[in-house]
């Protein structure tokens, strides 16, 4: 049978319960369709760093290089610094391992129709840009101790990295609708904008079969409020790609839903696949999260490993609980985590 090595990594806060909920469905899979799925994990977590100094082991990204794919639940307590938790663990695994898209859908799930109003579809990808762009590590200094302190950090866009994003968005939407739009703000007073532009136009005079539409990201924003069924493929840059991400799932019902596939293309490395939420403090350790976004990320894992049956299945198990009228609560429902996990559980294999 088909075995793959899998680095699982639950993290903090709502990651250490919609993780063990995925990872059930997971391996219920794995039986049902005759594959294997190794788990490591590992405890790389606030709870290390406040024992050890550290997010992860200085060899980290070492250890998982030989690894398939990595699950990421979700890093971040009100304890430590953000910029410590993250930069210790996400962002380097995103940029050691050359992770440089960052594939965010959002679909109008069965059962959630009644909370999107005057929306009969929507299905869409976000294509974020993950390694460069305004989370860069350049300049990226606070001047303190006089009465103008300043803080610099300078946003870097390369030829390189905005071609091959750009590249990514166009084969997708070729195969999709054949419509892409691409986030800019060349209007405003952002040097980068207009070059991000001129790069995304020059790879797409090789796709005239896609329809580019530029659109600027605050009249974006609106518009994917008000029409989302008007998007296919989205481009954008790592932080207006951040954005968008959270706020078509928040329309579409819930930032509980959608998932994240941190790839990189050429397979040189493992890519890292993950909800789009957070460790949502507010909510952790009362059994109220959603692991919808957990089991949709661990679905375009097997995807990726080329379990696609799998990936098929859980998707239409939690579909079929969502289209029943059973959810969590940040969909209206009163299921807790356990339950749903339950419910879409007793589906498969079915
Ligand atoms: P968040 O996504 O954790 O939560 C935002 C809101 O959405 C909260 O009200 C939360 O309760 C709700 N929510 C999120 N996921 C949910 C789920 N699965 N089910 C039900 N409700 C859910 O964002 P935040 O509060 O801004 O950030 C909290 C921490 O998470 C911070 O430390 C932040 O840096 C970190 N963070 C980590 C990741 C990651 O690991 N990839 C992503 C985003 C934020
Ligand atoms: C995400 C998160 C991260 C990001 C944070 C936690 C660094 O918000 O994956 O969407 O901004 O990339
Ligand atoms: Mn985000």
């Amino acid at each position: 049978a088909n075995r793959h090595i899998i680095d699982v990594i639950a993290g903090d806060g709502i990651g250490r319960e919609v993780m063990p909920a995925a990872i059930r469905c997971l391996d219920k899979l794995s039986a049902v369709h005759g594959f294997e799925l190794e788990w490591r994990e590992r405890d790389w977590n606030s709870e290390r760093y406040l024992r050890d100094g550290a997010m992860m082991p200085k060899n980290g990204i070492e250890q998982m290089s030989d690894g398939d794919a990595i699950f990421l639940g979700a890093v971040g307590t009100p304890e430590i610094p953000d910029d410590v938790t993250l930069w210790g663990l996400l962002i380097p695994i995103r940029r050691d391992f050359m992770q440089y898209i960052n594939l965010r859908p959002t679909k109008l799930l069965p059962g959630l129709e009644a909370r999107v109003r005057g929306v009969d579809s929507i299905d869409l990808m976000v294509v974020r840009e993950n390694v460069e762009g305004e989370y860069s590590e350049v300049g990226g200094r606070v001047y303190r101790g006089r009465p103008e302190e300043i803080a610099i950090q300078e946003a870097i866009f390369t030829r390189t990295g905005v071609d091959r994003v750009a590249r990514f968005a166009f084969d997708l939407a070729a195969r999709r609708t054949g419509r892409l739009v691409s986030a800019t703000k060349s209007n405003g007073i952002i040097h980068s904008m207009p070059f991000w532009d001129e790069v995304v136009a020059g790879v797409g005079a090789e796709y005239p079969q896609v329809e580019l539409e530029s659109v600027l990201i605050d009249a974006l924003a609106a518009r994917g409020v008000l029409h989302p069924s008007s998007f296919d493929v989205v481009v954008a840059s790592n932080l207006f790609g951040d954005i968008l991400s959270d706020l078509f799932s928040a329309v579409a019902g819930s930032i509980g839903i959608a998932p994240s596939a941190n790839l990189n293309p050429e397979r040189e490395f493992p890519s890292l696949f993950e909800p789009v939420h957070g460790s949502a403090p507010d909510i952790a350790g009362k059994g109220l999260a959603n692991p919808v976004g957990q089991m949709w990320a661990g679905a375009m894992m097997l995807d990726h490993l080329g379990e696609t049956a799998a990936a098929a299945e859980i998707i239409s198990a939690f579909e079929g609980v969502l289209a029943s009228g059973n959810s969590t609560r940040d969909l209206g429902g009163s299921l807790s985590t356990d339950d749903f996990t339950d419910a879409v559980f007793d589906r498969l294999g079915a």
